[in-house]
């Protein structure tokens, strides 16, 4: 049988790779076989596009059912994968932030999604707030869910809107951790996550995706796209790393990435 890239979010299996009808049935029906949990078989049809990075889906196999709750480390997460965005690939970076944040932090999550980053690290670290910020109203209804599914009422504040509307207004100089999980927006998210560090001191986790050559992080040219940044909007700030890490591939030679960087310090 042919191999097919594919993902499972919850009961829905959602193939990546498009092939004849004859061998997405072969591989739906054996991944049904193999794993009976999964109620719906999808496939990908677009890739990931728009500011609110969703897919369109095309059903092909089971349930015409498509909210699904995906279990991850002990946490829940309803969504429609039609109408929001999720990734199961991303569980490993969300529990490596959750493990870093300390008691009594105030983090800022700009890009919040259906909730699963702010929700890990509440569930790691009872002594925090997050606020959230999410443009997708769909989006923004699930991680109202997700927070309750998840016990994470009181920790995690929903703001449903643009975060680059929302933040200059409300958290300038506020927070001690700054979650940037859209590469999309790297370069216009960075300075203002800057400014909304307490007293100009806290960590940004910052995603980019960058073309690289071979299977390592270019830490040069990372620095020199900080610094270009920088430059760009006069920021004099000193900074470190203190980690970076591949996320994922997104194609061949296209990797999603992970910069933690440390302000102030
Ligand atoms: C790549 S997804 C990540 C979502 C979530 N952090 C996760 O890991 O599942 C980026 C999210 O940012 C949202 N988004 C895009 N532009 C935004 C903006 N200007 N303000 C707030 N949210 C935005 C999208 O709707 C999407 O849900």
């Amino acid at each position: 049988m042919r191999a097919l890239a594919f993902e499972i979010i919850g009961s829905i299996l959602i193939i990546r790779d498009s092939a004849n009808d004859k061998v997405l049935k072969e591989f739906a029906e054996d991944k049904m076989k193999k794993h009976p949990y999964i109620k719906t078989v999808m496939l990908q049809t677009t890739k990931i596009q728009g500011q609110e990075r969703t897919r369109e889906l095309k059903f092909l196999l089971g349930n015409k059912n498509f909210e699904t709750i995906h279990r991850e480390h002990g946490n829940q997460y309803i969504l429609n994968p039609l109408d929001t965005f999720f990734s199961p690939r991303l569980s490993f970076e969300r529990q490596r932030i959750a493990n870093l944040v300390k008691k009594n932090e105030v983090i800022l999550n700009f890009f919040a999604g259906v909730g699963p980053f702010s929700i890990a690290i509440v569930k790691k670290q009872k002594n925090c707030l997050i606020h959230s910020i999410e443009i997708n109203e769909k989006s923004c209804n699930y991680m109202r869910k997700n927070i309750e599914l998840n016990n994470c009422e009181g920790n995690i504040i929903v703001y449903c809107g643009d975060a680059f509307e929302i933040v200059p207004h409300k958290f300038l100089n506020s927070a001690n951790r700054v979650l940037l999980p859209l590469p999309l927006e790297s370069e216009r998210s960075l300075p203002l996550a800057i400014e909304c560090l307490d007293g100009g001191r806290g960590t940004i986790h910052w995603q980019i995706t960058d073309n690289l050559s071979s299977k390592a992080v270019n830490l040069n040219a990372v620095k020199n796209s900080i610094e270009k940044i920088f430059a760009r909007e006069k920021i004099s700030t000193e900074y470190s790393i203190s980690e970076h890490r591949i996320i994922r591939w997104i194609a061949p030679h296209i990797a999603h990435i992970a910069i933690d960087i440390e302000l102030g310090y």
